[in-house]
C-alpha cells in the first residue's frame, strides 16, 4: 500500500460518526468451507466507536451469508433469526486486531467461515491490549480497555439492528485464553455502569452491551485471585516445565501480521502469539514458600464464595485445602476420562487413571497433577517482579506494568512498585459482576479447559461455572481429555450447542 491508499483507507474507515452500518458495503466473497462452495458478503474495517483511541483495533468486521440476502435460510435461521457468532481474537491480552478469513491465520478463519457456513452471522472485533503506546509514550491499552473495546462492539452491532443481519437479542462471544477471559467477563457484566464513563469517553453507540451465550475456551480469569487457586493445585511442584511448545496448537498457530515477532523457541512457555508468558526452571526457596502461603490462602477464598454442587452440598476446602472442593474438581477429571472413553480413547494408559474392570473407577489427583505440572513459577500471575503479562495489563497511561493484589504487593521485590486501582481490578473479573444488581448477565455459558492446560488453575473455570450454576444459568462444563491451552478445537459441537 502507497501513502496516499494509507490515507484514504484510513479516512474511510474513521469517516462513520453516526456509528450506522451502511448496508451498501457489503462485498460478495466465495470460498470452500468443509469442500463446499461457501457464498457470502462482508463488510471489513468498520469504526465501533465515534472517538477511536485506535483505530487500527477498534474496529469490526461483519460475514453473513449470501442465502440471508436472498430470503433464503440456513439450517433454519433466516437473515432475522440467525444468531450473531461474536469471536474475539485476543491473545496473552495483547491488542486483536479484527480477524478476517484468508489472512494468514488458516484454522481460526475457518472458524469465521465454518459459522458463516452454519447459518451464523459473524461480527469479529479488534480490541486494544496492553503494549500499545502513543509516541509521548502514554500506554492506552492497559485494563480495562480490551473489555471496553468489546462491549462498544456489542453496542454498535445492537444499535444497528436490522441493518446488520442476525438476531441482536441472540449474540454469542467466543474466545479463548485472554480472549475466553474477556468473552467471559463480557458475559457476566452486561450494561453494568462501572463502564459507562469509559464508553462514552469513546463515543460508544447508545445501545445495551449484554450478550446471550458465551463460549470461553480456558479462560485465563480471576486473576485477582489466580495465584492462590494454582498454588493451592501446584503446591509442591517446584519445577516449571515446558512440553513441547506450550500454548499453540491455539488455532492457527500463526501470529497476525501485526503482532511482535515471536519470543523464545517454542517450550518456553509462550502465549498463541509466541510471547513468554513465564520462565521455565526451578523455583527458588523463596519462590517456594511464597507457593505454600498462597496455597494456605485459597480455602478462605473458596469458603467466601458458598459454592454448592449441582445437588446441594457446599463446596469447601479445609485448611490444608482438601474438602468437597477438591473432590468436586476431581470428579469432572473422572468425567473427561470416561468421556473420552466413550469416545474410543485409550486412557487406560495414562499413568493417573484408575481402571477396574475396564472402566474408569478414579484418577490418582496427587499423580495427575504432577503429571500435567506446572508451566509457571510463583507468583504465576501477579509476579512479585512485575514480570508477567498480567502486570503489564494492570498497568496504567503512565506505568508499564503494576501489581493487582494485596499479596504482590506486599511481598513485591520490584523497585518504586504501584498497584492498580481496586476499580480497575473489579472490571476485569467477571466474578465481580454475577448476581450482581444493575447486570445483566448471558444465560448461556459454554466453558472448556484442556486437562492439559497448565496457563492457570483447573478450579478457575470450575469456580467460575458453579457460581454461575449456582445463580441458575444454563452452564456447560468439561476439561477436555489430553488437550492443552488451545480453543476452537470443537466447533461442531460449539455449533450444536449453540
Ligand atoms: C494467555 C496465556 C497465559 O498463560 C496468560 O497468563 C495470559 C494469557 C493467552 O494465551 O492468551
Amino acid at each position: 500500500m502507497n501513502a496516499t491508499m494509507l490515507v484514504a483507507s484510513l479516512a474511510a474507515a474513521s469517516a462513520n460518526p453516526n456509528l450506522e452500518f451502511n448496508v451498501t458495503k457489503f462485498v460478495p466473497k466465495q470460498s470452500v468451507v468443509n469442500g463446499a462452495d461457501l457464498r457470502y458478503r462482508a463488510v471489513e474495517n468498520i469504526v465501533y466507536v465515534q472517538r477511536p483511541v485506535d483505530e487500527k483495533y477498534q474496529t469490526l468486521n461483519v460475514y453473513v451469508p449470501e442465502a440471508y440476502f436472498n430470503g433464503e435460510t440456513v439450517n433454519g435461521y433466516t437473515s432475522r433469526s440467525a444468531p450473531i457468532f461474536f469471536p474475539n481474537y485476543v491473545g496473552g491480552y495483547m491488542p486483536s486486531m479484527a480477524q478476517k478469513p484468508g489472512a494468514g491465520m488458516e484454522s481460526r478463519n475457518n472458524a469465521i467461515l465454518r459459522a458463516v457456513a452454519h447459518g451464523y452471522v459473524v461480527v469479529t472485533p479488534g480490541a486494544r491490549g496492553r503494549t500499545l503506546k502513543d509516541e509521548s509514550g502514554t500506554y492506552f491499552g492497559k485494563a480495562p480497555a480490551a473489555i471496553v473495546d468489546l462491549k462498544a462492539a456489542v453496542r454498535y452491532v445492537r444499535s444497528n439492528r436490522g441493518k446488520i443481519p442476525g438476531d441482536t437479542g441472540k449474540i454469542v462471544s467466543n474466545g479463548t485464553s485472554a480472549g475466553g477471559a474477556l468473552s467471559a467477563l463480557l458475559g457476566a457484566s452486561g450494561n453494568n455502569p462501572d463502564y459507562s464513563k469509559y464508553l462514552s469517553d469513546l463515543g460508544a453507540a447508545d445501545a445495551r452491551d449484554d450478550v446471550w451465550a458465551v463460549s470461553a475456551y480456558c479462560p485465563i480469569t480471576n486473576l485477582d485471585n489466580a495465584d492462590m487457586a494454582y498454588e493451592w493445585l501446584l503446591n509442591g511442584v517446584n519445577e516449571a516445565r515446558s512440553f513441547g511448545r506450550s500454548l499453540p496448537p491455539l488455532p492457527g498457530g500463526k501470529p497476525p501480521a501485526d503482532m511482535p515477532p515471536a519470543g523464545p523457541p517454542p517450550g518456553a512457555g509462550n502465549n498463541p502469539f509466541g510471547q513468554p508468558m513465564t520462565k521455565p526452571g526451578p523455583m527458588t526457596p523463596a519462590q517456594q514458600a511464597h507457593s505454600a502461603a498462597l496455597k494456605g490462602m485459597f480455602p478462605a477464598y473458596v469458603n467466601s464464595l458458598n459454592l454448592k454442587a449441582p445437588n446441594g452440598p457446599a463446596l469447601t476446602l479445609t485448611n490444608d485445602g482438601t474438602g468437597s472442593f477438591q473432590e468436586f474438581v476431581e470428579a469432572y477429571v473422572v468425567q473427561s476420562a470416561r468421556s473420552a472413553k466413550e469416545k474410543g480413547t485409550d486412557v487406560s494408559a495414562t499413568p493417573w487413571v484408575k481402571m477396574v474392570n475396564g472402566q474408569v473407577s478414579g484418577i490418582d489427583w496427587s499423580a495427575f497433577v504432577r503429571g500435567v505440572g506446572r508451566m509457571k513459577q510463583t507468583s504465576a500471575f501477579d509476579g512479585l517482579d512485575l514480570g508477567t503479562g498480567e502486570n503489564n495489563l494492570f498497568g496504567s497511561t503512565t506505568v508499564d506494568s503494576r501489581h493487582f493484589t494485596e499479596y504482590g504487593m506486599k511481598n513485591s521485590v520490584a523497585a518504586n512498585a504501584g498497584a492498580a486501582e481496586k476499580s480497575v481490578i473489579r472490571m476485569m473479573n467477571p466474578m465481580s459482576y454475577l448476581g450482581t444488581k444493575g447486570t445483566q448477565t448471558a444465560t448461556h455459558w459454554r466453558i472448556r479447559h484442556g486437562t492439559l492446560d497448565r496457563d492457570t488453575s483447573l478450579a478457575i473455570p470450575v469456580i467460575l461455572a458453579t457460581k454461575l450454576s449456582n445463580l441458575g444459568l444454563d452452564v456447560d462444563l468439561a476439561l477436555p481429555w489430553n488437550t492443552p491451552h488451545s480453543g476452537d478445537y470443537d466447533l461442531d459441537e460449539l455449533f450444536a450447542w449453540i
